[in-house]
């Protein structure tokens, strides 16, 4: 494909490729030179127009491993401040030669419309969307697939492996782009996926948008029927869960009277040790990052390899975008 903008429209077999090479990419950066030609002589804008420190550095980054040139924008010193436009911003780096675009917004959809843009100017640039608004964030889905993969089968990570695990999903759903991705990956492998959160934070659209996805399946659909569980108590989505994924209180995206008290919310949602208690033994705890610690888990817990998972989100981040700027770019140019 072109552009990567979601994950609602990926087949299981565009996750297995891009599983598998994320995990030759991964052989790739523990070597000592960690650094591939195939990308060689491309150019990749880095147009972040809201904060980021993981998407925006492992981006540039896995650019970096595959020979590829960088441009990084920074909105505050850019002549947005002039009042150019973004599509103008964009623009202006296809017209240096830019051959992939990574883009965030705090705008659901701004992706998607430079995407039409370069379709309609019939250039072959592609763009990949790094987070937009509260729709998505198919690149945080996609490394925390590859995350929970690897740890079922490091040498043979697949969307198979899934099938029949339980997923906790818990916290500020609502406003969460990375909770809608990993909801069409994660329930595209056959695991069960459970939401919790204040009622506030929960979104009815959620289910409706798996629903209407279950009712157009016909016997030739490749995606199973979805299942997704929705909880306002976290205790029946923690439950013999094999992994749980905690997601930060978007502060910036609530109005005053949706902001839970912290410690409150730390008491019912948080992610404890005692509440670790009713997953599985061997349960482990993902985070996208940013964390506020001890809001949304306990800040000893976060820190514990024994459970968590973080850390390791970061670091496959880089091999995963290695994949899909390899696989998008490879055969553009
Ligand atoms: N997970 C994530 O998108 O983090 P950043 O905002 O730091 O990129």
């Amino acid at each position: 494909r072109r552009h990567v903008l979601g994950l609602a429209d990926f087949s299981p077999s565009e996750y297995d490729t891009v599983l598998q090479t994320a995990a030759s990419f991964r052989e790739v950066l523990s070597r000592r030179t960690k650094k591939v030609p195939a990308l060689q002589g491309q150019v990749i804008a880095n147009l972040f127009f809201e904060p980021s420190t993981r998407t925006r550095s492992s981006f540039e980054l896995a650019a970096k491993r595959l020979s590829a040139d960088t441009l990084n924008f920074s909105p505050g010193t850019s002549s947005l401040t002039k009042g150019e436009t973004i599509l103008d911003t964009a623009k202006t780096y296809l017209a240096m030669g830019a051959n992939m675009m990574v883009i965030r917004h705090r705008n659901a959809g701004v992706p998607q419309t430079i995407a039409a843009e370069m379709d309609r100017l019939d250039t072959r640039v592609g763009i990949l969307n790094a987070g937009d608004g509260q729709h998505e964030h198919p690149t945080q889905g996609l490394l925390d697939l590859f995350t929970i993969c690897c740890l079922l089968n490091f040498d043979y990570p697949r969307l198979g492996l899934l099938a029949g695990k339980k997923i906790a999903i818990v916290g500020d759903i609502i406003h969460s782009r990375v909770a809608r991705s990993n909801i069409w990956c994660l329930t595209a492998s056959r695991a069960e996926v459970h939401l919790a959160a204040p009622p506030t934070l929960l979104p009815k659209w959620f289910a409706e948008i798996v629903d209407e996805d279950n009712s157009n399946q016909d016997s030739s659909s490749q995606i199973p029927r979805r299942q997704l569980f929705i909880h306002s108590d976290i205790e029946p989505a923690l439950k013999d869960a094999d992994f749980v994924m905690t997601l930060r209180l978007q502060k910036e995206r609530m109005s005053a009277h949706l902001l839970p008290s912290l410690r409150e919310y730390h008491q019912h949602y948080g992610i404890t040790r005692d509440r670790l208690k009713l997953c599985k033994p061997d349960v482990k705890i993902l985070h996208p990052g940013p964390v506020n610690r001890g809001v949304e888990i306990s800040s000893d817990l976060m820190d514990d390899p024994q459970f968590s998972l973080i850390s390791q989100q970061v670091t496959n981040g880089v091999a995963v975008r290695m994949a899909l700027l390899y696989l998008m770019g490879s055969g553009s140019h």
